[in-house]
């Protein structure tokens, strides 16, 4: 029998009222794990597994990595496209750009805040974000600059911890784990329909609470 938890239960969190100091202090938190990281990422199998569960979905030439963190999944598959990547964590950068210059692979990355991409309107053909969103303290203005440096038709893929849609009780823990620890948990759907995205969802695993989100943008800006 599948232990649920009542609908109740299902509470998403609140964006914190400075988001100044609070992405002061995330980036502080990063620069001090960055290579506890790198190493955590390349030992995890799930984390990669989920992480890449993207790379299928990538469509055109001109791609952006948003919070490309140590840079492992911009190794699977940067080669293949114009890639582009940012991060706000120096030390992420470093570990990122040394990362790939020892494999050989090519991305032109650089240090910038999400909530203001350096990029032209309609620039991107796909944009790729994985365990990032529930960091940023403004989701929407997070989504707005994503929306904006989209190609009409363009890809958004997310992948983020979110409670399972069955609300099972291992999967409704796991997410409660992640916002303890931090993580702002979001009803991303919403936050996707409120820029008018098309999407689809898939539940890749942790008892249903790694999301993975396929969106096309439709309108142009
Ligand atoms: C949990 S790591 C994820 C890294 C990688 N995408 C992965 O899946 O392993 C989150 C990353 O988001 C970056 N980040 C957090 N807030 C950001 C912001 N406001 N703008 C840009 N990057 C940010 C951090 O520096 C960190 O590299």
């Amino acid at each position: 029998m599948l232990l649920k938890v009542p609908e109740e239960k299902i509470v998403y969190s609140s964006e914190p009222e400075n988001s100044i100091e609070y992405t002061k202090k995330i980036d502080k938190e990063y620069s001090k794990y960055a290579k506890v990281y790198d190493i955590a990422v390349k030992l995890l199998p799930f984390w990669k597994t989920w992480i890449k569960t993207v790379i299928p979905y990538i469509e055109g030439n001109r791609v952006l990595e948003a919070s490309f963190g140590t840079g492992y999944l911009l190794l699977q598959y940067a080669n293949n496209y114009e890639t582009h990547g940012i991060d706000f964590n120096d030390k992420m950068i470093e570990m990122a750009k040394k990362n790939l210059s020892r494999k050989g692979v090519k991305a032109s990355l650089q240090w910038a805040n999400v909530e203001k991409l350096p990029f032209p309107d309609s620039y991107f053909d796909t944009i790729v974000n994985t365990m990032a969103f529930s960091g940023y303290p403004n989701g929407k203005q997070a989504m707005a600059e994503f929306n904006r440096v989209l190609k009409k038709n363009g890809r958004l893929l997310i992948v983020d911890f979110d409670y399972p849609v069955n609300r099972n009780i291992f999967g409704y823990c796991l997410t409660k784990f992640m916002e303890l620890a931090g993580d702002i948990i979001r009803n991303i759907p919403r936050i996707l329909q409120g820029f008018d995205f098309e999407y689809s969802e898939e539940e890749i695993g942790g008892f249903g609470s790694v999301h993975l989100y396929i969106a096309t943008k439709l309108t142009t800006v």
